[in-house]
């Protein structure tokens, strides 16, 4: 049987020690404000990186702590634990780094990282990520939409998809060697989106957080951010973009197609086959919260879904 997220870390018994210890530190807050140690970010401590806040992207809440967004991660090349892609990360060498761009374009491209740095002005935007485990952060990106990469390639009218591949490479990746524990994805993960989606300016092309580059463990040096879906939708340390006509296979669907669909909108009202969407655990706070549809996007995004069953498309 392939691995399954919950297979590895059920809902209730996936807390890694530094979940222990921060809810050890809720509980004991209760009755107090937890606001302001549960959110307050310090001083990254990675290579700075400069953005322009963009007001039209800001969710209000406040952002999860630096310290929580990259000790608490999913990236399974780097082992099933929360805590494994912390531990592990420094084997990725995110530079040199390309990205190949290719399929149905007109002008087929490999980008250089440093040429992706300068290819659209860099904007910070808040957004709230929503894991399909029912947890979630909010986390101040860097990047620019997605679509300041695709249009240059420009993508051909038979174009409808949009497939991302993550750099495969066991000696940077050490989940990715035969025989790892736990490790049964088949490589390399991919991910997808539909056009429209891709090109949506939500779309993220995601080079950095928090003021500074990607950490390794949040998919340095480059990753995308889709913030109306589940996080696994995200893919880290992209090494290929490819525009093709037909839905790609992702890597959860393929390992658990009950579970995840291609489409992975976040949606309160679709549960998973083994827990409910209902509400979520935010990181660093005490109380569950209500999930919103769309993750809260559902004004910017619903329009891309008129007509379709979303059940179905799950
Ligand atoms: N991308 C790759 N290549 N491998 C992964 O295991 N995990 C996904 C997504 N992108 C994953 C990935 C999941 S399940 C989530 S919730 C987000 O990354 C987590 O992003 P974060 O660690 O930056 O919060």
């Amino acid at each position: 049987m392939r691995l399954r997220y919950s297979d590895v870390t059920p809902e209730k018994v996936y807390l890694s020690r530094r979940e222990l210890m921060a809810g050890a530190i809720a509980l004991a807050a209760v009755g107090c404000d937890l606001g302001a140690d549960a959110t307050a970010a310090p001083t990254p401590t990675g290579a700075p990186l400069k953005a322009t806040p963009n007001a039209a992207y800001r969710v209000q809440d406040a952002p999860t702590k630096f310290d929580a967004a990259t000790t608490y991660n999913n990236f399974y090349e780097f082992g099933v634990n929360k805590e494994d892609p912390a531990r592990l990360g420094q084997s990725l060498k995110p530079r040199p780094w390309h990205v190949q761009v290719d399929g149905l374009c007109a002008k087929p491209r490999t980008f250089d990282i440093e040429e992706i740095l300068k290819l659209a002005p860099l904007e910070e935007r808040i957004y709230s990520l929503r894991c399909v485990e029912a947890w979630s952060m909010v986390i101040p990106w860097i990047g620019y939409p997605l679509a300041a990469l695709l249009k240059p390639v420009e993508p051909r009218p038979g174009a409808k998809y949009v497939e991302f591949t993550t750099l495969k490479d066991p000696e940077q990746f050490p989940g990715q060697k035969p025989g790892f524990f736990g490790g049964t994805l088949d490589w390399p993960y991919t991910e997808g989106l539909r056009l429209d989606e891709a090109m949506h300016p939500l779309t993220l092309l995601t080079v950095g957080m928090y003021g500074q580059v990607l950490p390794n463990q949040n998919g340095a040096p480059v990753r995308v951010v889709i913030p109306w879906k589940y996080g696994f939708k995200s893919a880290k340390s992209i090494v290929r973009i490819r525009l093709t006509d037909t839905e790609p296979k992702t890597a959860w669907n393929k390992a658990a197609p009950q579970e995840y669909g291609f489409y992975s909108n976040v949606n309160p009202t679709v549960d998973h086959p083994r827990w409910s969407q209902g509400t979520e655990r935010r990181i660093g706070e005490f109380r569950r919260r209500t999930t919103l549809m769309f993750n809260g996007y559902a004004d910017q995004v619903a329009s891309l879904y008129t007509g379709m069953d979303l059940k179905k498309n799950y």
